[in-house]
């Protein structure tokens, strides 16, 4: 058998320095996303990480981020590793038997879901519980059509991204699955219209769009679609992948207005940010309509999905987040309160701050448009505006965050759900001071740092269009 040079162990791995890495994501992974990501300084490499706090070299830096609502409680929680030894005799991946820890996290899911949610099917990513959700909706109620709305993130994997309405992402994997339509998210006449026809299987939505940007809809908007679904016979499918275990202040953001969904999809927190898994939970009638018999139990599957690990973390995370009656949750909306309105005090000091929105501790901060700032530096803005403030807030205040995929205008915080006030304060005293900087401060420190990286790496505007 041919190897062409030494194996790297992980050892090596672990020990190897930060220009090895970078080689290696360069050659062996994705070098567009590795010079984005060298472009706003995020090229680094953490070795160690703790709670909210993750390290480089010993020097620690808040994350605000936690890997896009991962980290709900935390880096390397120790209950949930503790959890996760327990069954590090059992077989991890044995899908001809029945695994205790499977069942047991399909149990529970039940207790705390809303409605008459039971039935579980475990998987291992948000994308791959959009896919079982939307394959569910067709089997059970033998329609084709899905409904989903713009601006919406779902996933990137084929069914999954024919939902999820950004053209952009889209565009070059056309022909998509047919019989996918969207409408405007927020407007539920535009659902009763879709639904009129009667061929509509699902409708598709989150509580809140994540990646749209931190898009809030109107109050009641999900009440009324749940009334819509029920109307028509059509299903609704809650993407709670990014609200849902505790991140809105309710372990699930469609309880704020008693929503009760046909389908809920799960993944991200659910993982104690140890294991990934995603799941979606339905009701017996659905689940048996699309897979009740012998013939169709086993028409769609995962071999990883249930695996032992998973949900021994599951399993951990969910027992921290219903602890105390769910103490944590209620915490958690407290503290993002307190911290939109020190963001929306922020807004009113700043003028480069457009809108705050957000519930609980899902949070977006849209930066305005410079009107006086042309040519490049406008475009520069324009395009990286949350991407230039991120890198700031990173490199002179060790605070991570992120853009919203689909808006980059938009930066948003999804800190551990154990975050302080005191925490929360640092990083709105640090925002202070980078937005009050104005449009030009921000552009022209870190833009002119990533500018000077690009010349550095000898790529011209065109590039980066
Ligand atoms: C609401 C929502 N749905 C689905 C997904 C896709 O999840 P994954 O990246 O695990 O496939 C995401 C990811 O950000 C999400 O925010």
């Amino acid at each position: 058998m041919p190897v062409r040079g030494n194996l790297i162990s992980i050892d090596d791995a672990l020990n190897a320095s930060k220009s090895e890495v970078k080689e290696w994501f360069r050659e062996y992974i994705n070098p567009d996303l590795c010079l984005t990501l060298e472009l706003v300084g995020f090229d680094e490499v953490y070795d160690k990480a703790e709670g909210i706090t993750v390290y480089i070299d010993g020097k620690p830096y808040l994350d605000f981020l936690c890997g896009y609502g991962v980290a709900a409680l935390g880096h390397n929680h120790p209950k949930i590793i503790k959890e996760i030894y327990k069954v590090k005799e059992q077989p991890n991946f044995f899908q001809a038997a029945l695994s205790p820890l499977t069942a047991a996290l399909a149990r529970n899911l039940a207790l705390i879901t809303p409605g008459s949610l039971r039935k579980s099917f475990f998987c291992n990513s948000g994308a791959e519980a959009v896919e079982g959700a939307l394959k569910l909706a067709r089997a059970a109620t033998h329609r084709k059509k899905i409904i989903y709305t713009e601006n919406s993130f779902h996933g990137k994997t084929m069914g999954a991204l024919s939902a999820t309405g950004r053209g952009k992402y889209q565009a070059p994997f056309e022909p998509l699955l047919p019989d996918f339509e969207s409408i405007p998210f927020g407007d539920s006449e535009a659902l009763r219209e879709k639904l009129r026809e009667g061929d509509v299987a699902a409708f598709i939505v989150e509580p809140i769009q994540g990646e749209g940007g931190v898009i809030l809809p109107p109050e009641g908007y999900l009440k009324e679609l749940e009334k819509l679904c029920r109307e028509y016979e059509a299903l609704l499918i809650l993407d709670e992948i990014q609200t849902g275990l505790g991140r809105t202040g309710a372990m699930f953001a469609c309880e704020h207005e008693g929503v009760e969904p046909d389908i809920l999809c799960l993944a991200k927190a659910l993982s104690g940010a140890a294991i990934p898994i995603g799941v979606y939970i339905t009701t017996d009638e659905i689940w048996k309509k699309a897979y009740g018999s012998m013939e169709r139990c086993l028409l769609h599957t995962s071999t990883f999905g249930g695996n032992a690990w998973a949900c021994a973390a599951a399993l951990a995370t969910l027992d921290l987040l219903c602890r105390d009656k769910g103490r944590l949750i209620k915490e958690a909306g407290d503290k993002g309160e307190y911290f939109l309105n020190k963001l929306e005090s922020l807004k009113n000091r700043n003028p480069i701050v457009k809108e705050v929105r957000g519930k609980g501790l899902m949070i977006g901060m849209e930066f305005d448009q410079p009107k006086f700032l042309k040519g490049a530096l406008s475009d520069l803005f324009r395009k990286y505006s949350a991407s230039l403030v991120a890198s700031e807030l990173k490199d002179e205040y060790s605070v991570i965050t992120a853009y919203t995929l689909n808006n980059p205008n938009v930066i948003r915080f999804l800190p551990p759900l154990l975050v302080s006030t005191d925490q929360i304060d640092y990083v709105v005293e640090s925002l202070d001071k980078i937005c009050h900087r104005g449009f030009s401060g921000v552009v022209l420190g870190a833009g002119w740092k990533a500018g000077k990286r690009l010349i550095r790496k000898g790529f011209t505007r065109e590039y980066i269009e």
